[in-house]
């Protein structure tokens, strides 16, 4: 599933029709994207899926009165119109839109949608002649006028066994959606420089020191930060990958060459993100002809390479906010939070590498290099945030989706 990233607040509201069962399945892929999800639901509503499905999916208590004596100020409509960042109404009656589009408030659901500030949706669901009826399309158009956007309904047989317009989207088809038009354009006027892939250090004219990233990691960033509406530098190491056509591409071979290319770059840009695997060490000398097999035993000396990172962390004027990877095979949080602090990063993003005893250094299905999935777990001064599992570019688009969201905070 091709979704944006996501670390929004977002406040479903549920009302009376079959179709509710399938929010509860759009609950957990919201949540899976990174979205905290509130559920609020019609009395309606409650006569076809009850309040524990949604409590347990969404991790949070689901609100249906309006005026609710237990909460503090009995004014919970207001606090959860100003905690969202989305509103969705799913599965969306004609009943509901009716009362929306009319401005009437008399629940929860329909007084949220009045008291909302924030970008609203609708997902409607109902009987295909219910749907056809003028007064219901009238109806969706003011809604439209008014700034909500549809999603769906789709056509095909109906729970009540007939055939037509109607049917609610389904649940991966709206959170794609949602998510896509509620995170996207986060970016927009920023640029963005990123390292990805490998680096190469050679020993000899064919012999070189390498790691297994295969850039599809950074790649990915690359692709998310663009579709988040940024500019893009990718500094990349040899991949077997196709650059993003917008993207202003650097390809280097050495660890140095792209500590040349990024140190110059990353003072014009307002974020660097670290997604290469650097050698932290080259061969201090490079042999001109092959090297012979004539010795049992050989040594190699190492030189240290420069810490790209942490160098552009340090930049004293025109310092992009600087995000750091970080690739463990034990005790991540502790090596990320220390690399955090000594490296003087913004952010840093912690994966697991190599972590299966059975194929320590290459397992597909447990993320790191090389894997079309991973799942990074997120440190920054003030907090951090786990990233589920999921493929690289989903997760590259929730990472991007933080990076914009801690910007903001700390501009503030
Ligand atoms: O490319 P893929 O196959 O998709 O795999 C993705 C990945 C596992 C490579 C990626 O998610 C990742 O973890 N990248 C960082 C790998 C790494 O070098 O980690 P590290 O813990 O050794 O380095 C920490 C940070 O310092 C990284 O941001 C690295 O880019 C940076 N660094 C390291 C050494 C050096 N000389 N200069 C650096 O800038």
């Amino acid at each position: 599933m091709d979704i944006i990233i996501n670390n929004k607040h977002i406040l479903l509201a549920v009302s009376g029709g079959i179709a509710a069962y399938k929010s509860a399945e759009l609950v957990r892929l919201l949540r899976k994207q990174g979205a905290t999800v509130r559920v609020v639901m019609t009395h309606s509503a409650l006569q076809f899926v009850g309040m524990l499905t949604f409590q347990a999916l969404s991790g949070n208590p689901v609100h249906t009165e309006l005026l609710d004596v237990d909460e503090e100020n009995a004014m919970e409509h207001i606090t959860l119109a100003r905690w969202a960042d989305v509103l969705i109404i799913a599965p969306a009656t004609a009943n509901t839109m009716a009362k929306c589009s009319h401005g009437l408030a008399d629940n929860l659901v329909s007084t949220l949608y009045l008291a909302a500030t924030c970008p609203v949706f609708m997902a409607p669901a109902m009987n295909q002649a219910m749907w056809n009826k003028p007064v219901t399309q009238e109806n969706i158009q003011r809604l439209i006028g008014h700034g909500v956007t549809m999603i769906g309904p789709e056509p095909g047989e109906q729970a009540c066994g007939e055939t037509g317009m109607g049917r609610m989207s389904e649940p991966a088809e709206i959170c794609r959606l949602l998510l896509a038009e509620s995170t996207s354009q986060c970016l927009k006027g920023l640029s963005v420089l990123i390292s990805a892939g490998p680096t190469r250090e050679p020993l000899d004219p064919v012999r070189y020191l390498t790691n297994r990233s295969s850039g599809k990691m950074g790649y990915a960033l690359a692709k998310a930060a663009l579709k988040a509406g940024a500019k893009v530098t990718l500094v990349s190491g040899p991949v077997s990958l196709t650059p993003p056509e917008q993207a202003d591409v650097f390809k280097i071979e050495t660890a140095e060459q792209m500590y040349e290319v990024v140190i110059t770059k990353a003072v014009e840009h307002d974020i660097y993100i670290g997604a290469a695997a650097v050698a932290d060490y080259r061969p201090v000398f490079l042999e001109t002809h092959k090297i012979k097999k004539s010795l049992e035993q050989t040594t190699l000396t190492l030189q240290k390479n420069h810490d790209i990172l942490a160098d552009v962390a340090m930049l004293s004027s025109n310092r992009p906010f600087t995000v750091g990877f970080a690739a463990e095979t034990h005790d991540l949080e502790r090596y990320a939070q220390d690399k955090l602090i000594k490296k003087n990063l913004d952010m840093i993003a912690a994966n697991w590498v190599g972590q299966d005893s059975s194929n320590a250094l290459h397992n597909e299905s447990l993320g790191g290099f090389d894997s079309d999935q991973n799942a990074l777990q997120v440190f920054w001064n003030e907090g951090q945030k786990s990233l589920a599992m999921t493929d690289k570019n989903n997760l590259a688009e929730q990472l991007i989706g933080l990076i914009a969201e801690r910007m903001e905070l700390k501009s503030k």
